[in-house]
């Protein structure tokens, strides 16, 4: 699998860092191939987050993620899912490796400023979710 989703969720958008992260990920070696900004409604955010339906996390999640506009990136490197979750870092910004994404701006488990596809939950899914196959821009 050669290719990812990010999204940068609304914490991060609200606080002008899309550019910061954008460069963080390119400079990472990843090659953005399809972006847009857009803002869920909560039907959307419940969707895309099903797989945590039942947890205790997920009505917050989805308030959380329809809360404002976010940037969704489809991403393109060889292993771009594994490689990406090691640019981001762990879920809990505390926890994340010092100079990952989540660690440099994340405040707190829940805003941890990004998405990344896990690589066992199906990418391809989550890029279908947001784009057409004429939206991203292979060359
Ligand atoms: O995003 P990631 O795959 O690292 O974590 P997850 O376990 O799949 O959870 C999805 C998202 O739910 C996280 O990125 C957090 O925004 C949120 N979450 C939370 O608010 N509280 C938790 N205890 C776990 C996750
Ligand atoms: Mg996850």
């Amino acid at each position: 699998m050669d290719k990812t989703l990010l999204i940068i969720k609304p914490d991060a958008v609200k606080k002008n860092l899309s550019g910061k992260i954008l460069k963080h990920i390119s400079d990472a070696g990843f090659q953005i191939i399809g972006m847009k900004m857009m803002w869920l409604n909560k039907e959307q955010g419940g969707r895309f987050y099903e797989i945590h339906k039942g947890k205790d996390f997920y009505e917050w999640l989805v308030n959380f993620i329809s809360s404002g506009p976010i940037v969704v990136a489809c991403l393109k490197t060889p292993d771009a899912p594994p490689k990406l979750r090691e640019v981001v870092g762990a879920t809990d910004p505390k926890k994340a490796a010092p100079g990952t994404v989540r660690n440099l701006y994340g405040t707190s488990v829940g805003e941890n400023v990004v998405h990344a596809s896990a690589p066992d939950e199906n990418p391809q899914r989550e890029i279908d979710f947001f784009f057409t196959r004429e939206e991203l821009f292979t060359y």
